[in-house]
């Protein structure tokens, strides 16, 4: 049961120079573990100062390289439910809080950047407000931040934003989350495809989704995403890629992607252990044990692959991130 968390005493909340805290971008479902699992990435963040401001009310700004299209309105952003709720949940009524976004996480690829938004959000105002709250408090009120987003509550990113590594929401109401450290010989290739994607594309993707599925691909999924699992338990990167395999979203999806199944043969290929839709597209993930593999042929192979198929990419490789964490306590 998430309690209401108790708010600090007033002479502790001045932090006159702010909280900062930033959080790493993530690739959510690995395949097999749709709304479960989550991994974060060690490639883009997003980093949030909160400070108290003198007129009571919340004022949000966004700045940074990725800013644009990224909405200022406390509904519409991802920051904007759980500052909300947090600021209540505390007590905090007739001062002003003014909260800076700086967004290094592009939205639109995959990636969990709404996500990255709502976990740094969260964490800076948990120590700005001296909440002290557990990692299955921080990840629902990060969620909220998805309802507003994608029109659902699923925390398979902000999980991975917030807690790093591997991660696995494993309850829902309340929200209950586990994190395993990946091994250190895992590196992870996102691809980007070059497409017009519609608005709201999260919503869109889900909205492809049948609401009911076959026992069949239900006890395929169960099975492989025990086996992912297990591969990060026990460092099998074999496994995990074994898991990233599934029937719930990717069948649906994959017509999102044009080229997506030639580019998951390049990529297995060239000796992926995995390959799967990173969330809800377009960027596709694979993973390769890097002792094993040149990370780069395989990323070279999906690029080349979607070329075959006329559509333009990129590549990147990067490795699991940490979790959410605070840049600067005032
Ligand atoms: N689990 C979510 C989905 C992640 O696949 O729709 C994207 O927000």
């Amino acid at each position: 049961m998430a309690r209401s968390p108790k708010p600090g005493p007033q002479k502790n909340l001045t932090n006159p120079d702010g909280i900062r805290a930033s959080a790493y971008c993530s690739s959510a479902n690995l395949g097999a573990g749709f709304d479960v699992f989550g991994l974060a990435l060690d490639h883009y963040k997003d980093t949030i100062t909160v400070r108290w401001a003198g007129k009571g009310g919340v004022i949000l700004r966004v700045e940074g390289e990725y800013k644009s299209g990224i909405p200022e309105s406390l509904s519409d952003n991802a920051a904007g439910p759980p500052i909300i709720e947090m600021l209540r949940e505390a007590g905090i009524v007739g001062r002003g809080v003014e909260i800076t976004i700086d967004k290094g996480v592009p939205p639109g690829l995959g990636l969990g950047s709404s996500g990255a938004t709502a976990a740094a959000c969260v964490k800076a105002l948990d120590s700005f407000l001296h909440l002290n709250l557990t990692n299955n408090e921080l990840v629902r009120f990060a969620s909220l931040g998805e309802a507003a987003v994608t029109g659902n509550p699923h925390a398979d990113n902000v999980a991975a934003s917030l807690l790093g590594g591997f991660t696995i929401v494993y309850d829902k109401t309340p929200v209950r989350t586990v994190s395993i450290k990946p091994p250190s010989n895992l590196s992870v290739i996102v691809t980007t495809p070059k497409l017009d994607l519609p608005p709201k594309k999260t919503r869109a993707a889900r909205k492809l989704l049948p609401k009911i599925i076959p026992i069949t691909s239900s006890v395929l999924n169960t099975g492989r995403a025990s086996a992912m699992v297990a591969g990060f338990a026990n460092g099998d990167i074999d496994l995990i890629g074994h898991g990233m395999e599934d029937e719930l979203a990717e069948p649906y999806r994959e017509k999102m992607i044009p080229g997506y199944r030639s580019v998951k043969k390049a990529a297995l290929a060239a000796k992926a252990s995995g390959v799967a839709i990173s969330g809800a597209g377009p960027s596709i993930i694979a993973i390769v044990n890097k002792r094993r593999q040149s990370p780069e042929k395989i990323g070279q192979a999906m690029v080349k692959a979607f070329s075959t198929e006329h559509v333009q990419s990129s590549y990147f490789v990067t490795r699991p991130a940490e979790g959410a964490e605070i840049i600067k306590e005032g």
